[in-house]
C-alpha cells in the first residue's frame, strides 16, 4: 500500500473514520480510485484507532497479505474466494479485512453465506470487511449488514500534494526545477478538482512533463482534457477561446464586478464564496458574448457554453434530463464558466410546447438556487418579450446587467481594439473622428466597417486609412436606425431592472 500521507483535513479520512468507528461489519466502496481506497484505509487504520488495527487486502492474483507492515513476500496464500472468506471467518484476528473486485463471485451463494456469517459474529471478533470494486450490487441477504462509502474526490489540499509531487518527480528525472508561478500553480490546483487520483495525477503530468513547464499557457489544453472525460450527452460545448478585458471595449461597470469576485475563481482565496453569476442583456451585437468569454478568461476557468435552444429542440421528451445531466457535468467541471447564450430562446413561455419551457426554466432555477458549486452562470439575451419573470426577479441571478450601444469614448476603444488586432494605426484625432462618425453603431457593426475597409483598401492597391473606415460607416444603416423602435423599448424597460455594464 502506498505510504504517501493525507493531509489531516480530508473529508473522505474524517467520513471513513466516522464509518469504522460505528462498527459496520460490512463497508461497499464503489469507485474507479482503488489506489486512492486504498490510501485512506491504510491512513486510518493507524490513525484512529488507539490500538493498531491490522489492514489485510486481497485480491484474486495475490491473495490475502497483511499490508499494514511488511511480512515480506512469503504470505500469499488463499487465492481463491471461497477460501480466503472461510479463512476470515474462522480467525480470531480483529482487522480489516479488504477485498478488491469480489463482485463477480457474489453471484455464488455460498460466498455470500460465508460474508453473512462473518458479519453475523461481527461481536465476537471485529472483522471489518471492505469491497472496492467499480461497481457492486450487494446480494439482498448482506444489505442489512453493510454501509456504502462514497469516495470523494481529492480536495484542494491532496490536489496541491499531488501536483507538487509531479513537479518533483519531474525536477528528480530530469534535473533543475519546473518553470511555473504561483498564479498558474494554484490555477491548476483548481481546475483538476473532480477528478480521481488517478486522473488527477495524469492530467498535472500532461502538463509538467512535456517541457518541463507550468505557465499559464498550458492551463486551456488541461481543461479541455479535464472536459473531455466528462463530456457524454455533448450538449455543453467546451469553448476553446476566451477573452480578456482588453478585448472587450467599454463595460467599466460590469469589469469591475467581475474583478472584485475573482478571488473565489483563481485559487487565491478559496474560502471566498462563488457568485451564481450574471444575466446580460442588451442590444444585440454589443460584446454580451465577448462579455461571457471575457469573464472566463480573467477567471482563469474553462468557458462551457450551454446550448439550451439544442437541449429545446433536439431531445425532445428528453430535453429535462439533458439539461440536468449537463448541470451535473457543470458542477463536476468546476470551477468554470457556464456561458448561456440566448436563455431566452430556451425557456421562452407561451409557444404551446406542452409546458416543457416551463419546466427546463423550473429546473434551471433550482439548480441556480441550490448550486454551492464554483460554477459561474453568464446568462445572455437580447428579446426581453419573450423572458419569462421568474428569470429576472431579484436573487436568481447575483445581477442583471444591461448592455447599451456603446458612447463615444467606448466606440474609440472599441474601434482601435479592432483596428490593432488587423495592424491598423490611427492618430489620435482620427479615432476620435472616428469615434463620432459611428454614433449609435453596436460593436458588431464597427467591426464589421474595419473588416469591410481592409478588403475595400486591398481592392484598390491601396494600405487601409481611416478614410476607407469612414467611407464604410457612411454605407452602414446601423441597427439603432433600423431597430429604432425596438432598442427605445428595451432601454425603456431595463430602465428600473438592471444595472448599467457601462
Ligand atoms: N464592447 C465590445 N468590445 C469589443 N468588441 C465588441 C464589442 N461589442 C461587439 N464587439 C465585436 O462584435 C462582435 C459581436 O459581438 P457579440 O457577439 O459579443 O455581441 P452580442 O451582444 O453577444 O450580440 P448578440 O446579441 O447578437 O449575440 C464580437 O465578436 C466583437 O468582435
Ligand atoms: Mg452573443
Amino acid at each position: 500500500m502506498p505510504t504517501r500521507s493525507l493531509p489531516s483535513s480530508s473529508d473522505s479520512q474524517r467520513d471513513l473514520a466516522a464509518l469504522l468507528k460505528s462498527r459496520v461489519p460490512l463497508i461497499v466502496i464503489e469507485t474507479r480510485d482503488e489506489p486512492r481506497a486504498l490510501e485512506l484505509l491504510a491512513s486510518l487504520a493507524t490513525r484512529v484507532n488507539k490500538e493498531h488495527t491490522p489492514v489485510f487486502q486481497w485480491t484474486v492474483t495475490d491473495g490475502l497479505r497483511r499490508v499494514d507492515i511488511d511480512l515480506g513476500g512469503a504470505q500469499r496464500h488463499n487465492s481463491e474466494p471461497g477460501e480466503v472468506l472461510k479463512s476470515i471467518r474462522a480467525t480470531d484476528k480483529a482487522g480489516l479485512y479488504v477485498l478488491l473486485d469480489l463482485h463477480p463471485f457474489l453471484n455464488d451463494p455460498v460466498h455470500v453465506r460465508l460474508l453473512k456469517d462473518i458479519c453475523q459474529t461481527y461481536a465476537r471478533c471485529a472483522r471489518t470487511v471492505v469491497l472496492i470494486s467499480h461497481e457492486i450490487s450487494l446480494p439482498r441477504e448482506l444489505e442489512h449488514f453493510s454501509a456504502k462509502f462514497k469516495l470523494a474526490f481529492p480536495n484542494r489540499e491532496e490536489r496541491r500534494l499531488i501536483v507538487e509531487k509531479v513537479a518533483s518527480d519531474w525536477a528528480k528525472a530530469h534535473g533543475g526545477k519546473v518553470k511555473t508561478d504561483r498564479k498558474s500553480f494554484d490555477l491548476l490546483v483548481e481546475n483538476l478538482a473532480g477528478l480521481s487520483t488517478g486522473d488527477t495525477e495524469r492530467l498535472a503530468r500532461k502538463v509538467i512533463f512535456d517541457d518541463g513547464a507550468l505557465l499559464p499557457s498550458d492551463l486551456p489544453a488541461v481543461m479541455q482534457a479535464k472536459y473531455e472525460l466528462f463530456n457524454r450527452n455533448g450538449v455543453l460545448a467546451f469553448e476553446y477561446d476566451t477573452a480578456q478585458f482588453a478585448d472587450l471595449g467599454g463595460m467599466a461597470r460590469l469589469k469591475e464586478w467581475l474583478k472584485q469576485r475573482r478571488a473565489a475563481f483563481d485559487g487565491s482565496a478559496p474560502k471566498l464564496e462563488a457568485p451564481k453569476g450574471v444575466l446580460l442583456l442588451g442590444v444585440q451585437g454589443c460584446g454580451k458574448s465577448v462579455a461571457a468569454k471575457a469573464a472566463a478568461g480573467i477567471y482563469g476557468v474553462p468557458l462551457l457554453r450551454l446550448d439550451f435552444a439544442a437541449i429545446h429542440n433536439k431531445y425532445i421528451g428528453e430535453s429535462e434530463r439533458n439539461l440536468r445531466e449537463s448541470l451535473a457535468t457543470a458542477d463536476v467541471l468546476a470551477p468554470c464558466v457556464l456561458w448561456i447564450d440566448e436563455i431566452e430562446k430556451g425557456v421562452a413561455t407561451g409557444d404551446g410546447d406542452s409546458g416543457t419551457s416551463r419546466r427546463l426554466l423550473g429546473t434551471f432555477l433550482t439548480w441556480l438556487a441550490e448550486k454551492k458549486t464554483k460554477v459561474f452562470v453568464v446568462a445572455t439575451a437580447n428579446d426581453i418579450t419573450a423572458l419569462p419573470p421568474e428569470l429576472i426577479r431579484k436573487g436568481r441571478f447575483d445581477e442583471i446587467f444591461f448592455v447599451d450601444l456603446p458612447r463615444a469614448p467606448i466606440r474609440a476603444d472599441i474601434l482601435q481594439i479592432h483596428a490593432k488586432k488587423r495592424e491598423l494605426t490611427f492618430s489620435d484625432e482620427e479615432v476620435t473622428r472616428l469615434a463620432s462618425a459611428c454614433e449609435g453603431f453596436s460593436g458588431a457593426e464597427i467591426e464589421q466597417a474595419i473588416v469591410s475597409a481592409v478588403y475595400a483598401a486591398h481592392a484598390n492597391n491601396e494600405p487601409p486609412s481611416a478614410a476607407h473606415v469612414l467611407n464604410e460607416f457612411g454605407a452602414t444603416r446601423p441597427l439603432s436606425i433600423v431597430m429604432e423602435e425596438k432598442i427605445a423599448q428595451l432601454r425603456q424597460w431595463a430602465q428600473d431592472r438592471t444595472v448599467q455594464a457601462e
